[in-house]
């Protein structure tokens, strides 16, 4: 069908390009259920995305080409140049079609930081190329291919709320989410996520029980407050920024949680409403990567 997040562009005195957003994923809560005999670990958490994000334009061309720009580009340390153009050979292998296209990168999200980042774009490259390419798979097809590419780039195909197992290819449907709003910060720290898993100590948890839904922001925080992030203790161990970021989000007027997000850095915080979020996010110290609004998609 047709991705509700394609949206036509016409890039200055170029070809047409379509522009495909790359939304900031977030897992609400993270449990750590097991571990697979190949060292990954199953995993169960319900994924939310943000309405931040990176952008991915796609304009036909002969050979296969990528630029990166955006205020977060200069962090770029050339791996998700190489998850986007992996991406992008992957499709075209799968589907057998030569890998044309000029890519266009405009990148606001922090690397390596728990929010998706280059799993959003490599996920974001594959959708504009299903287009581009004219191939219309269904999402569970381009699901297959994501999946080789990270444990995250299925969830982020489908870029709406979701409920995650497995090692990140399990995906459900999430509970109903209220409006709600949403802080994320990054105290400028990268975190390779195999060093968070590998710090990790003590037993798995059990998956949470989730209602079908819930009708008010505070009625979801007091909800996932008994949950937890089980990557959090070893990514503070890791790295002890995460703990100041945790703290300084518990401390805005307004939120309802602070947690950390995946395998780290970047921590987010619940409010009651977007307006509240965008102006808690300006507290935060200037120095840190921070952002206010709501989440992406239907009823946001
Ligand atoms: O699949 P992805 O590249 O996102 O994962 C990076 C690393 O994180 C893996 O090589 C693995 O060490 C760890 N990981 C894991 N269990 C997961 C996802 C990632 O152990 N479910």
């Amino acid at each position: 069908g047709q991705d509700p997040q394609r949206s036509a562009r016409e890039p200055r005195g170029g070809e047409p390009a379509l522009s495909w957003f790359a939304p900031a994923k977030v897992n609400l809560y993270l449990h750590v259920t097991g571990r697979r005999a190949d060292g990954y670990h199953l995993l169960d958490s319900l994924v939310a995305f943000a309405g931040v994000g990176d952008e991915l334009l796609a304009a036909p061309a002969a050979g296969l080409t990528l630029a990166v720009d955006g205020p977060a580009a200069a962090a770029l340390a050339g791996e998700t140049d190489n998850l986007v153009l992996r991406a992008a050979r992957a499709l075209a292998t799968a589907a057998g079609v030569p890998a044309g296209a000029a890519l266009r990168l405009h990148k606001h999200l922090p690397v390596a930081s728990g929010i998706g980042g280059g799993s959003a774009d490599a996920a974001a490259a594959l959708r504009a190329l299903n287009a581009l390419w004219g191939l219309g798979w269904p999402e569970a097809r381009l699901a297959e291919v994501a999946l080789a590419l990270g444990a995250d780039v299925p969830a982020c195909v489908a870029s709406r709320p979701c409920r995650m197992g497995g090692i990140g290819e399990v995906l459900g449907p999430a509970p109903r989410l209220p409006p709600v709003g949403m802080v994320l910060t990054n105290p400028r720290v990268a975190l390779p996520t195999p060093a968070v898993f590998r710090a990790r100590q003590g037993g798995f948890s059990a998956p949470a029980a989730l209602p079908s839904g819930w009708d008010d922001a505070a009625g979801m925080a007091a909800d996932l407050a008994a949950l937890g992030n089980d990557l959090e203790a070893p990514a503070i161990g890791l790295c002890p920024p995460v703990a100041e970021a945790l703290a300084a989000l518990r401390s805005l007027p307004g939120c309802l949680l602070a947690r950390m997000s995946g395998s780290g850095a970047t921590c987010f915080a619940l409010f009651g409403g977007a307006d509240d979020a965008v102006a808690a996010a300006q507290l935060l110290p200037e120095a840190w990567w921070r952002w206010g609004g709501g989440l992406h998609g239907p009823g946001a």
